[in-house]
């Protein structure tokens, strides 16, 4: 999605600008632009593509200036180009804006603009801001003023950077549903959509909520609500350093996360067992006797995280649990209310259709919790209780260390709530999670037994992955990172599914990827395969030591733990088929065609 910079300060703003967006690039883009602003003149730079043609098109400017915003785009409204591309100025070049999320209305300002004679250059819902801008500007007052008109007007989401050439000392920023933070640095202050544009520059950064704007000068920083009355916000400090945001030796961010995961696991359970009891002091206030019915929701990854989580729950505390799409709860008139738990679970804490389906939850008056990696974000501010992964920051589009550590927290979680409701404690899951960074270690030690199973992929066109239960929830992130990462079409099924249609897409060679790790239903899932063995399909099986396998040539037998934690143990192997099939096909393995790292808008 869409990236944000902005500088104001002592030194020069494109240094800042460009490295920025350079760290925003993960969030997926095609095209870049920046304006800087020096002796009352604005210099926009813009152009499709990738950084590196944004680089080779500002040779030849003059881009002085210690004021300045950047942009990359994720195109929404209107195809990339160059014209598309932000920053969007005003026709006589005195105000420039760059903007993230969608004017919902824009169609109908824009109509009223063109009414008033004003002339369109772009076909994006962005440009009705400055225009918009413009027209209230030059009816008199300052610049922020005419930003609360804008805001006013206009509806959806964004997050917005305003530089003025007769305000020159100054950068409005403001933001509703679509992330902004602004830091403070020792040569004045800057903001980015998110914090590791800013890493290299600060770690001290202030988080602005919906609806709030910020004046940004290179001396202070003051911030508003929509009233103009002034707010007062705390620094936070940011845990993580900006060698975590990079690749440090690994050819890409993604092997680099996964071989991440033994720390990030390690990081997420620190603290929370304790002489054999589970420790979430965040959840002190939550009584959970009074819950009947519990929703664990996410999008993507973050769904399949839930899969898992919500079946330990509803085995622990014996109580309904429900998985569901973010995007289908939100629009599903869902029956909830104070008797609903409902947990949500996001990597960015960004995600649109997560941050609606929570908005609607605490609506209806249900008890919100997030499990969420990045501080400060929309949706652990937005519900009644954040639960932290310590994955550090990801990076790679595909996510592979926040889906570990989201069900290391989501299945110690489960455990809590049993503990608190005076259920016996699987204490056996508790001995074996500790052991889990090992074993994950131990696995990574084989990748070049995984590298071998992606050739067989190299030259396929779809693949099959079958599983049931928790393994179904496996198998379900396995399709998903092949399918993200190496374009190899990948759909995941039930293994009891398979022959009410499925399985007419076996042929000679088809690659099956199976696994069967929970004991109480392996043996189904290995009659399931024996019957795609008898149709011609290439298996290759994942599964522990317990089970008979004779019929399946290619078998990997993972350490046999607490089945509740297989989907850890599972993951790994996933994940490095899928990278290795993306590394053979030659696909760019961190950002994926059309696809974000966080998707902001719905
Ligand atoms: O930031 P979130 O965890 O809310 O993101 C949810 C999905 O967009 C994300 O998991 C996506 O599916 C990943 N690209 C999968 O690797």
């Amino acid at each position: 999605m869409c990236g944000i910079t902005a500088y104001i300060g002592k030194g020069q703003a494109l240094p800042f600008l460009m490295q920025g967006l350079e760290k925003l690039e993960y969030r997926g883009y095609d095209s870049a632009g920046v304006t800087v602003l020096n002796n009352n003149q604005l210099t926009t730079v813009k152009c499709k593509g990738r950084l590196k043609n944004l680089e080779e098109a500002l040779k030849g400017h003059d881009m002085t200036g210690s004021v300045g915003i950047g942009h990359t785009r994720w195109a929404t409204h209107g195809i990339p180009s160059n014209l598309n591309s932000h920053p969007h100025n005003n026709a006589d070049g005195t105000l420039s804006i760059v903007h993230n999320g969608i004017i919902e209305n824009y169609r109908e300002l824009k109509d009223i603009l063109i009414d008033k004679g004003y002339k369109f250059q772009s076909q994006t819902d962005s440009e009705v801001v400055v225009q918009c801008l413009d027209y209230f500007y030059k009816r008199g007052g300052d610049l922020m003023d005419a930003v609360h008109k804008v805001l006013n007007c206009i509806e959806g989401s964004y997050a917005l950077c305003i530089i003025a050439t007769k305000e020159p000392d100054k950068i409005i920023v403001a933001k509703k549903n679509s992330p902004l933070v602004v830091g403070k640095t020792e040569e004045g202050y800057v903001a980015a959509s998110d914090i590791p544009a800013l890493l290299a520059y600060t770690k001290e950064v202030y988080f602005l909520g919906d609806d709030e704007m910020a004046v940004l000068t290179k001396d202070d920083v003051h911030f508003y609500n929509r009233r103009n009355e002034e707010l007062h916000k705390d620094i936070t400090v940011i845990p993580y350093t900006l060698e975590s945001a990079q690749k440090g030796g690994y050819d890409t961010f993604m092997l680099k996360e996964i071989h991440e995961q033994p720390t990030a696991i390690r990081e997420t359970m620190r603290g929370r067992i304790f002489n054999g009891r589970l420790v979430f002091d965040e959840l002190k206030d939550v009584d959970f006797t009074k819950f009947n019915k519990v929703y664990y929701i996410g999008c993507g990854t973050a769904y399949h995280a839930c899969l898992c989580g919500a079946q330990i729950f509803e085995l622990e505390n014996h109580v309904p649990v429900f998985a569901q799409y973010a995007s289908e709860f939100r629009y599903g008139n869902p029956i909830i209310d104070d008797k609903t738990l409902c947990v949500f679970c996001s990597q960015s804490g960004e995600t649109a259709d997560t941050l609606a389906a929570l908005k609607l939850a605490k609506e209806k008056g249900c008890t919100t919790i997030s499990v969420v990696n990045v501080l400060g974000s929309s949706i652990a501010r937005a519900s009644d209780v954040a639960l932290y992964t310590a994955a550090g920051p990801e990076i790679a589009v595909a996510s592979t260390k926040a889906y570990t550590t989201q069900i290391v927290l989501l299945s110690l979680f489960a455990t809590y709530v049993a503990q608190e409701l005076g259920y016996p404690v699987d204490e056996d899951l508790l001995t074996q999670m500790d052991k889990i960074p090992n074993y994950v270690e131990a696995l990574l030690k084989d990748d070049p037994i995984f590298e071998g199973y992606a050739k067989k992929l190299e030259n396929q066109h779809d693949c099959y992955f079958i599983g049931r239960r928790l393994d179904y929830a496996s198998v379900m992130e396995g399709a998903l990172k092949l399918k993200e990462v190496s374009y190899v079409h990948a759909d995941a099924y039930v293994g009891g599914e398979l022959k009410h249609g499925a399985i007419a897409l076996i042929e000679e060679g088809t690659v099956v990827v199976a696994v069967a790790t929970q004991p109480d239903i392996a043996a189904k899932t290995i009659s399931n395969i024996e019957e795609t063995i008898a149709r011609g399909a290439d298996v290759i099986l994942f599964t522990t030591d317990q089970f008979d396998t004779s019929a399946v040539k290619t078998v990997y037998r993972l350490p046999n733990v607490n089945p509740l934690l297989m989907p850890l143990l599972v993951a790994i192997p996933m994940q490095l088929l899928a990278y290795h099939t993306a590394v053979i096909k030659g696909r760019d393995v961190d950002k994926p065609r059309n696809l974000a790292k966080s998707v902001t808008v719905e």
